[in-house]
C-alpha cells in the first residue's frame, strides 16, 4: 500500500497524509472566495489557481522526466530494471498528454513552471549513478530508490490534484489525473517488486570498494 494516497474524495475530506493538506487549502480557498473573490486568475478562487499553478509544475516534471527516463534505462543494470524504466517511459509520455487535454478542460494554455524539488530529484539520480559501478546490482538498487522517489512525489502530487479537481467540480479532468495516479503507484510497487525479487540480495553481496571511506 502505498504511503501517500488520495483514492478517497475530497469530499470526504477524512483522509491521510496529503489529503490532509489538500483539505486545508480547500477551506481556506472556500473562505476567502466566498469573502471577496479575490484570486488573481480571473476572479476564479485561490484554489483554481493553486490548481493550476500545480498543473504546470508537475508538468515540467513530467517532461523532464521524458528526458531523465531513458538515460537512467543505458546505466541500469538489468534488463528487468531496464524494460521497467522503459514501459514507465511510455506512461510518462502519456502522462504528459493527460496534462495537456487537463490543461485544455480547464481553458488554460499547457504551461510548464520549473519544479524545483524534481528538479532535485533527477539531480539525486543522477548522483546515484556516478556513485555506483557500472554493471552493479548496486547501480539497480540504487536507481530504483531514486525512482521510487520519483515516484511518489508524483503520486502526492497527482492525489492532491485529483481531490483539488474533484473540489472545483472538475470531473473529467479528476478522472484523467486519477488514470495517471494509478499509474504512477503500479509503477512505485514494480520497482518495490523488482528490488526484492533479486537485486537487493545480489547487492549485498558485492564488495565495498578499497578506496571508500
Ligand atoms: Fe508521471
Ligand atoms: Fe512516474
Amino acid at each position: 500500500m502505498p504511503t501517500t494516497n488520495t483514492r478517497s474524495s475530497a469530499r470526504t475530506r477524512r483522509t491521510r497524509s496529503t489529503n490532509g493538506s489538500a483539505s486545508v487549502a480547500s477551506k481556506t480557498a472556500t473562505k476567502k472566495t466566498s469573502k471577496t473573490e479575490n484570486g488573481s486568475d480571473h476572479g476564479h478562487s485561490q484554489l483554481e489557481k493553486l490548481f493550476t499553478d500545480s498543473l504546470k509544475d508537475i508538468y515540467w516534471a513530467e517532461k523532464q522526466l521524458t528526458k531523465a527516463l531513458p538515460k537512467m534505462q543505458k546505466k541500469a543494470t538489468t534488463d528487468e530494471l531496464k524494460s521497467a524504466i522503459e514501459e514507465h517511459l511510455a506512461q510518462t509520455e502519456e502522462h504528459v498528454s493527460r496534462l495537456e487535454q487537463v490543461f485544455e478542460i480547464c481553458g488554460k494554455k499547457a504551461q510548464a513552471k520549473k519544479c524545483d524539488a524534481m528538479e532535485g530529484l533527477i539531480e539525486e539520480g543522477n548522483s546515484v549513478v556516478e556513485e555506483t559501478e557500472d554493471g552493479s546490482m548496486t547501480r539497480d538498487a540504487g536507481i530504483i530508490m531514486a525512482a521510487q522517489k520519483v515516484e511518489h512525489y508524483e503520486i502526492a502530487t497527482y492525489g492532491c490534484l485529483v481531490t483539488f479537481a474533484k473540489t472545483l467540480g472538475l470531473d473529467e479532468a479528476a478522472g484523467l489525473l486519477a488514470q495517471t495516479l494509478e499509474e504512477e503507484k503500479e509503477a512505485d510497487e514494480k520497482l518495490t517488486q523488482i528490488a526484492e525479487a533479486s537485486i537487493n540480495q545480489s547487492a549485498e553481496h558485492e564488495e565495498e570498494e578499497e578506496s571508500e571511506k
